[in-house]
């Protein structure tokens, strides 16, 4: 097969990683890559946003499956404009994945279709939204309503908090993403992430991981993209990864069918674990970062025939994914300043040492110069990830790998996976 991969991030390396060991395989390319990926496949430097710039492409290297990595194209239509030219994509049209592109699409379409979420309201002006505070208590969540990068989601422990949160909102901090805001009571418990694989009717499961979305370790700090996952996760057994799948993700992919939106592609539902059980805290239409970089080093399965058929059709031919026995754990290295103003052109060191085969580092956002030094370019700029028979092993491989790391200023948690070990940590109930 000839395979289009577009994205430039970690979880395109690894999806990169994943796809080049495939038999099936016969070319691979990706627009716009990044300096790890160039070692497994030819890169391009077609923009992710550039819809005919890629569809091009495709036709170039007579693409039989296109791979989209990243949300914002899809959000800019790129699996509708390859549907018109005949050709198969890994990833939903603009109307399915509004299921990530809108929380307000999403909240409502819960509502329709019976998924448990938190209560919430939708708000297009701030008065309105302010006046309803009201009715929930603190601690406040606030969301503009379209894509904000992850820095869209304001939890506010007071009412002062809140109401400023919302003038901020409204007043255009993330542009036409706060048209609407979505207004919601506060869930407790913890976060995990479930992700499937549809090609419209058959839905099937495709592991999970937990991220850790804080900065700094202990959960605390800003919000990022992602600081590090690991898998598996005892918090969320199998019992309960498969109540979530029943109750949000199959109803979700049969309510958009019904709907006249039918998904293909990987869903991804972040969860948060309560004590009523596993309710939807959000949709996204991809896979999640740095969570894909966890499934890759897991997954036994080959990774082609998946992406293929859920694209294709076809799904119910293939049986579950294998999944390795062992644990994995993926810590972020990110660059100095991160998240608020990373900055880049920091020398990277010792990135591209050979580590063993349970070790592989990936690119996040990485440049490579005239000289072949390898600089930062992004806010994440390395994952490295470890496989062990405990999430313990995988975490001491991970950190070890990481200390003969070098960039200037380089920040990342020391505490991967602690949730592994204290799943208790899960906050209880509200009282
Ligand atoms: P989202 O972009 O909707 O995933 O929200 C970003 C983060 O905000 C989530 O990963 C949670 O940590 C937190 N969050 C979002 N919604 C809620 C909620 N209703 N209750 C508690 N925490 C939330
Ligand atoms: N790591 C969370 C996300 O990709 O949205």
């Amino acid at each position: 097969m000839n395979v289009l991969l577009v994205g430039s991030g970690g979880r395109e390396h690894a999806l990169a990683w994943k796809i080049s060991q495939s038999p099936l395989l016969r070319r691979l390319v990706a627009a716009p890559g990044n300096p790890g990926i160039e070692s497994l496949a030819e890169c391009r430097p077609t923009s992710i946003e550039d819809v005919p710039g890629l569809v091009a492409l495709a036709r170039e290297i007579s693409a039989d499956l296109v791979v989209v990595g990243p949300e914002a194209a899809l959000a800019a239509g790129l699996a509708d404009a390859l549907a018109e030219a005949g050709i198969p994509c890994f990833g939903p049209t603009r109307a399915a994945a509004r299921l990530e592109t809108s929380k307000a699409f999403t909240k409502a379409f819960a509502e329709r279709h019976s998924l448990p979420t938190a209560r919430h309201r939708t708000f297009d002006d701030v008065a309105a939204a302010r006046a309803a505070l009201d009715g929930f208590e603190p601690p406040y969540v606030l969301k503009a309503s379209g894509l904000a990068a992850g820095k869209g989601v304001v939890i506010a422990s007071t009412r002062a908090e809140a109401e400023a949160a919302l003038g901020e909102l409204f007043g255009g901090r993330f542009g036409a993403a706060g048209e609407q805001v979505v207004v919601e009571a506060f869930l407790h418990g913890g976060e995990a992430s479930l992700f499937a694989l549809t090609d419209g009717e058959t839905v099937l499961p495709f592991g999970v991981a937990q991220d850790h979305k804080r900065l700094r370790d202990g959960d605390q700090g800003p919000n990022t993209g992602g600081m590090g996952a690991y898998a598996p996760v005892p918090a969320l057994s199998p019992e309960l990864a498969a109540q979530a799948f029943g109750r949000i993700v199959e109803p979700a992919v049969a309510g958009l069918a019904r709907e006249g939106a039918p998904y293909r592609g990987v869903i991804f539902a972040g969860l948060m674990l309560t004590a009523d059980g596993p309710q939807l805290i959000e949709f996204n239409a991809r896979f999640g970062d740095p969570e894909c970089q966890v499934l890759m080093l897991r997954l036994e399965s080959d990774l082609l025939p998946y992406l293929q058929a859920a694209a294709t059709g076809g799904l119910s031919n293939l049986p579950p994914p294998v999944w390795r026995p062992e644990a994995v754990v993926c810590v972020v290295l990110a660059a100095e300043g991160y998240p608020e103003a990373p900055s880049t052109g920091g020398v990277i060191e010792g990135a591209d040492a050979d580590f063993g085969p349970d070790v592989v580092v990936f690119h996040a956002g990485t440049r490579r110069g005239k000289g072949g030094a390898l600089t930062a370019a992004g806010g994440r700029v390395l994952n490295v990830c470890a496989r062990g028979a405990t999430v313990a092993e995988a975490r001491s491989r991970a950190y070890a790998a990481l200390a003969s790391i070098r960039l200037p200023g380089g920040q990342h948690r020391t505490d991967i996976g602690w949730r592994a070990e204290t799943p208790s940590a899960v906050a209880p109930p509200p009282s």
